[in-house]
Parts: structure tokens; C-alpha cells; sequence
């Protein structure tokens, strides 16, 4: 599946860019902007669509991102439709001009799905980091379960971060040589981030922390969440319930007024990512419906309950170190007290284990892209440890 771009050498690379739109899209594509940023086959553009503004920019700045193009998508409380045709014609902009030949997106976003299909417009070869992940309903996440599917049918390379993403595109009938199992970057991001930290505070208390921002929960199941969170934090003294919220006006609507100033309970801003990897280090329990987190906190031996009726990332839950238990309010408060009363309980969940990655998925990625173009060799599969499925 060789696509030829001509003699490639340092005065003629390969012309890759990566796109970013959102917090969750900057730590993950991080690593691999640098990974590809190292290598003289390639010439890397950074394009920022600005589909999040203030929770972008203080997590390029930390990964020491600088984009080439910017192009400051995000207005207050815009449809997905405004959002979507503004990315697309954006992005066509900047192909015309660098003109690619190679374009990188990650994930499930409306920025991800929007740069996929403006690059196919022109003919451009796609590669979609995270590619495979599936819950089968369409509403669930929402649009996030659509944008990726999409993303899957444009793409020319796709990097699944793990067996079960793989097979999830097989089954779609994508051909086994376009599919490079990876594992995800969030893991290389993480490491990264490990690397650069000091130990966490010790907190007295212990801590939960949430994160809910998702539109399937906007309304009554973010009203159910908190007032959930009220009566676990009027029942246990020893518990303090850390939320930071998401920028959406909606979200915080829904969430602050029944929150705040609550004894126990501190909303706050959402945090740059190393503030936020320490609060995840000093947490007793994650409760949240973020799919990153999902991720991350295994790695850190975390146990995490999901405000959601389905993931697409079963490894860990399969693990037995995430459990997915929607967001009924009577359920809530019965699987947080559980874990903070039945020790044997809290400790089956509480196992360092990394189906997601190695830490080396950024170099999978950028030696798949050079095989995509005849340069290299295949990389080899990721291949999580046993004990970690
Ligand atoms: C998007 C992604 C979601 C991801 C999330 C991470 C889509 C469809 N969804 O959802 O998969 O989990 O990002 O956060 O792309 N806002 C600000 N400042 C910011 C960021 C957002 O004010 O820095 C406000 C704006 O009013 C914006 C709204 O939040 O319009 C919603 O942002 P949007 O990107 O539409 O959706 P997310 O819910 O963040």
C-alpha cells in the first residue's frame, strides 16, 4: 500500500500535518508532533482549529506546542453545524496552501472529523490516530460515536490503539494493512508528564474526583450527578469532592449552582494538565464521563466509575479496574459508598494495570506513516501485558 511522494530527503520531506481542536487532542497528539518534529523525512504543520480557547492554550504551552496555523474557531455556545462547516472550510484554506500529503487527525471531535473529510475532499491521505473505537449506538457518545465511524470510512491509515479497536475496524471491513495496533498516546503523554512531576501532595481527606461535561448528560443526568455528590459528601466526614468543571456554559449551569458551597465539595476552574495529573495521583476514586481519564487512570492504579451507559474503552473495565455504571442518582451513591467502605472491594479495583499503551505509540505512528510511504519498515504491533486485559 506504498504511496509514493516522489524523492524524499531533507530538502524534499514529506509534508505532514496534524490537527488539534481540544484539550483532549493536544495531550494526545503531543507526543507524536514531537515524535515526527525529530525526523527529517518530515516536514510537520501544526494546525489549531480553536474549538476550545481557554482549555487549549495552557496545554499546548505545556507540551511546548507552538501551531503554525490558528484558526480560532471557537464562539460561545455555537451548534455543532456552525462548528463543523467553520472547520471545514478552514481547513481547506490551509490544504490549498500547504498542500499535504499526509494529514493527521485524532480522535472523535468535531475538529477531527472536519479535517478528515476536508482532506479527503481534496484527495489527501488521512491517517486517524485512535482509530476503532466503538460503543455500536450512535447517539452514544454524542456526535462522538459518528465522527469517529466517518473518520474510519476516510481514512487511509488507521492506528488503533489496541486489539479490540482493531477488530472493531475489521469488522467494518477496513483491509488488516491499513491497521497499525499502536496503543494510545495518551499514555506516552502521561509518562511524559510522570517524568516532569514531583510526588503528589498527601491529602488528609479522601479525595474524589469528578469531571461530567458530556452532551448525553446534559440536563437531568447532570442534575442526578450532583445531587448524588450532596448526599455522598453530607454522609462521609472524611470525603472531599473535588469537580472541576468544563468551560461550556451548559455544563456549569447545570452543575455549579448545586455544588457550590457545599461543605465538602470544591468547584473549581478546569486545571492545566499537570495540576490535573496530581489531583489524579492524590485521588481515592475518579468518577467521570470523560473517555481520556478512562485511560489515564489505570495507568495510575485509580479506579474510576463512568457516568455513562456505555464506553468504547472495554479493556479496563474488562480488567476490572473501571466500572461503567450510568448515571442513576440511587447508583451513584451506592457504587462511591461501597468503595468507600468495602476495603476488599476498593482494592480489586485498585491495580496498576496498562491496556492502552507502552509509552510507545507516537514512534509506532511516525514509523507506520514512513511505511505508508516506502520508507521503513512495518512497526510492530502493540502488545499490552497479560495481566493488563
Ligand atoms: C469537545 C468534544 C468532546 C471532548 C471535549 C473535551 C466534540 C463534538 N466534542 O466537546 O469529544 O470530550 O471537547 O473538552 O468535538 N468553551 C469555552 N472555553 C473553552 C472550551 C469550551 O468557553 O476553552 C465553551 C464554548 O462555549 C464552546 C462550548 O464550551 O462552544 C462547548 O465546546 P465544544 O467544543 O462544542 O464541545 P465540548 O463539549 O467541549
Amino acid at each position: 500500500m506504498t504511496h509514493s511522494a516522489g524523492q524524499v530527503g531533507p530538502s524534499n520531506p514529506i509534508r505532514i500535518v496534524l490537527i488539534i481542536g481540544t484539550r483532549p487532542e493536544a495531550i494526545k497528539m503531543a507526543p507524536v508532533v514531537h515524535q515526527f518534529r525529530q525526523d527529517q523525512r518530515f516536514s510537520v504543520t501544526l494546525v489549531v482549529t480553536g474549538q476550545h480557547r481557554e482549555m487549549l492554550d495552557p496545554f499546548l504551552k505545556i507540551f511546548d506546542l507552538s501551531p503554525d496555523w490558528d484558526l480560532n474557531l471557537m464562539r460561545e455556545n455555537q451548534s455543532l453545524a456552525q462548528l463543523s462547516a467553520k472547520a471545514l472550510e478552514g481547513l481547506d484554506q490551509v490544504f490549498q496552501q500547504v498542500q499535504p500529503h499526509l494529514v493527521l487527525v485524532q480522535g472523535d471531535t468535531t475538529t477531527a472529523f472536519m479535517g478528515a473529510l476536508s482532506a479527503y475532499y481534496r484527495r489527501i491521505a488521512v491517517g486517524h490516530i485512535e482509530a476503532g473505537l466503538r460503543t455500536g449506538d450512535k447517539f452514544q457518545p454524542f456526535p462522538e460515536e459518528i465522527n469517529r465511524r466517518l473518520i474510519g470510512a476516510v481514512a487511509d491509515l488507521h492506528f488503533a490503539p489496541t486489539r479490540t479497536a482493531c477488530d472493531n475496524l475489521l469488522r467494518e471491513g477496513i483491509r488488516p494493512h491499513h491497521i497499525f495496533i499502536t496503543g494510545n498516546t495518551v499514555v506516552d503523554a502521561l509518562l511524559m508528564t510522570l517524568d516532569r512531576l514531583g510526588p503528589p501532595e498527601p491529602t488528609p481527606k479522601r479525595l474524589l474526583l469528578v469531571t461530567a461535561h458530556r452532551r448525553e448528560n446534559w440536563g437531568e443526568p447532570l442534575h442526578r450527578i450532583a445531587r448524588a455528590l450532596r448526599r455522598i459528601a453530607e454522609s462521609f466526614p472524611e470525603v472531599q469532592i473535588l469537580f472541576p468543571i468544563h468551560k461550556n456554559p451548559i455544563v456549569r449551569q447545570a452543575v455549579a449552582p448545586q455544588l457550590e458551597g457545599r461543605e465538602r465539595i470544591l468547584v473549581t476552574e478546569p486545571p492545566d494538565y499537570w495540576d490535573f495529573v496530581q489531583w489524579m495521583r492524590s485521588a481515592y476514586l475518579i468518577i467521570t464521563d470523560s473517555g481520556g481519564i478512562q485511560e489515564e487512570a489505570p495507568t495510575l492504579g485509580k479506579p474510576v466509575l463512568v457516568l455513562r451507559d456505555k464506553t468504547e474503552r472495554p479493556e479496563a473495565v474488562a480488567a476490572g479496574v473501571v466500572k461503567v455504571i450510568g448515571t442513576d442518582e440511587e447508583r451513584i451513591v451506592a457504587e462511591v459508598s461501597q468503595l468507600l467502605t468495602d476495603e476488599a472491594a476498593y482494592r480489586r479495583m485498585q491495580r496498576p494495570v496498562n491496556p492502552y499503551g507502552d509509552g510507545k505509540a507516537a514512534r509506532r505512528i511516525v514509523q507506520a506513516v514512513g511505511f505508508f510511504f516506502g520508507l521503513n519498515d512495518r512497526p510492530e504491533d502493540f502488545c499490552p501485558p497479560l495481566n493488563a486485559s
